[in-house]
């Protein structure tokens, strides 16, 4: 073992690890999907451009719906896990941009209490897409 003094900088680096993790602690919560037609309202209209390239948009639940602020966000979505096993398609991260409010939206969510609701494509890209829902780990980017 080393002598006590040599271990300082090493608790130091620990504690410092931990504060860095803290400050960028992503949440938790369901993601479900929604199929075309995409005809967000909540959002300002029908305006098509509000679209990401790649169709990798949202829309969200009340808890991040901030009374329409959220609109435009953009998050980082991982599938953590699913009732189903080997669901999620492993190691991969998402962006998404939020385009409308799933308790309005007019297709419907596959899972009316989700967190966030995936478009088709985004939902494919990171579980099978034949599963309802699947549980996430989400991060607003700044
Ligand atoms: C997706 O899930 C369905 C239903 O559980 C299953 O039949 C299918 O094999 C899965 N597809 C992949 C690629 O894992």
């Amino acid at each position: 073992m080393s002598k006590p003094q040599s271990s300082l900088p090493c608790l130091l680096l620990i504690f410092f690890s931990a504060a860095l993790l803290h400050s960028s602690q992503a949440d938790v919560g369901t993601a479900a999907q929604y199929r075309p037609p995409y005809l967000p309202t909540a959002c300002g209209g029908s305006d098509q451009g509000q679209f990401p390239p790649g169709n990798l948009f949202v829309s969200v639940g009340e808890g991040i719906w901030d009374n329409g602020a959220a609109c435009g966000r953009q998050y980082q979505v991982r599938c953590i896990s699913a009732p189903v096993r080997e669901t999620c398609v492993p190691g991969n991260t998402i962006q998404v941009k939020i385009v409308d409010r799933a308790l309005s939206s007019v297709s419907r969510p596959s899972r009316s209490d989700a967190t966030i609701v995936l478009s088709t494509t985004a939902f494919a890209a990171i579980a099978n897409s034949s599963a309802t829902f699947v549980n996430i780990e989400f991060q607003q980017v700044p």
